[in-house]
């Protein structure tokens, strides 16, 4: 356990929500569904419920702030033990939401698409021009200033398992209907349209999309009524039945956004009311502003509103202030969070008990 807190600021651990005390490795407060962790998030992912949702900001490789004390060049590495965790107990309705800086970003994606993480989107939080107002002399910094991070979004995609080989969704459609013997014009007549089940359920180019319930149930009953015999069952993954439709909306992640969201996300840094500051209780901490890297609340409820839906697990391995135990709180998810630098979990603990 990395603990940075010197003896003689231990008095500002002496009152806060459920504890009395400076934190201990394998504490946790819990206020509802939602539990944040004093520990490593390695030792906690195999006792924690499969998430729906994991949101990652973990270390940047710019020594931004405690713990974070890696070059981008070592990320890699850094990052590849948790992200081995993450696929082994995500499912395909698990969205991945890894923030980091465009280089930090870059150097991690090969191990993510390794371990099975498919990539969506790359969302840019633009922090504008008040980020670097008056600390910008671009003649001795000879490149723009930078006013960004990234949020990243991946999924755990489906993979399918025929003859030794792991088959993509898009694959494995096209292999089971050429498995029946029928030309692929009749998958439109088993959806009832003119010309979409082909052109967009069984094409093998970048123009295809995941088939609805309703489409795939349509195109696994048409296929085992008039698939060749010999080849049935048709789109089943047991050799027993095809995939029944509530399974079948299982293999992929959930995501809903409202019109108008774009992957530009305008925001200035945390400031205001929603900044934590580096008192506390009328002490200070050894931080002027608490946290280095607090992410905006607005952000995390975007991502947590479009990846989840009430009931459903998020995961925040690295929580800082744990902004995800707020959002998860109000919007009714089961939250599991890890901090394991004492201030922040201090402050995480005391966000979350009076939000
Ligand atoms: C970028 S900050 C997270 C900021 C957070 N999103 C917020 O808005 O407050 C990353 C945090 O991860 C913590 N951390 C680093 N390694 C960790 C680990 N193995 N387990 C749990 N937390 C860790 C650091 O102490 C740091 O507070």
């Amino acid at each position: 356990m990395s603990k940075t807190a010197s003896k003689s600021q231990a008095h500002l651990f002496s009152d806060w929500p459920g504890h009395q005390r400076e934190p201990e490795a394998g504490d946790q407060y819990t206020r509802d569904q939602v539990s944040i962790h004093f520990d490593h998030a390695q030792n906690l992912y195999a006792g924690w419920p499969t998430p729906t949702c994991i949101i990652s900001d973990g270390p940047y490789g710019v020594s931004g702030f405690p713990g974070d004390n890696h070059k981008a060049e070592s990320l890699a590495e850094w990052y590849e033990p948790h992200i081995k965790a993450w696929s082994e107990y995500s499912t395909p309705e698990t969205t991945l939401w890894f923030w980091n800086t465009e280089v930090g970003w870059a150097m991690v994606h090969p191990v993510l698409v390794a371990n099975g993480w498919k990539y969506r989107c790359c969302n840019i939080w633009d922090k504008g021009l008040g980020h670097v107002a008056g600390n910008a002399n671009t003649q001795t910094l000879r490149k723009f200033p930078v006013v960004t991070e990234v949020c990243v979004h991946y999924v755990k995609a489906a993979t399918f398992q025929v003859n030794n080989r792991s088959l993509t969704m898009q694959e494995w459609l096209r292999h089971e209907w050429k498995r029946t013997g029928m030309p692929f014009r009749l998958a439109n007549e088993a959806c009832g349209v003119l010309n979409a089940a082909t052109r967009k359920y069984l094409t093998a180019d970048h123009l295809w999309y995941y088939p609805p319930v309703d489409a795939f149930v349509r195109l696994a009953r048409y296929a085992n009524e008039h698939g060749d015999p010999a080849g049935r069952p048709y789109f089943s993954i047991d050799g027993k039945r095809p995939i029944p439709g509530r399974q079948w909306a299982k293999l992929r992640a959930k995501f809903d956004c409202d019109l108008g969201v774009t992957n530009v996300w305008r925001e200035p840094q945390v400031s205001g009311s929603e900044r934590i500051q580096g008192t506390r209780n009328g002490m200070k901490y050894k931080f002027s502003s608490l946290h280095g890297s607090q992410k905006p609340l607005k952000f995390i409820e975007l991502m947590i509103r479009a990846s989840t839906e009430e009931g459903d697990v998020v995961w925040e391995p690295f929580g800082g202030l744990c902004p995800g135990a707020v959002v998860s709180y109000h919007f009714c998810r089961r939250y599991y969070g890890a901090e394991i630098v004492p201030e922040f979990y201090a402050a995480a603990v005391e966000r979350l008990a009076t939000s």
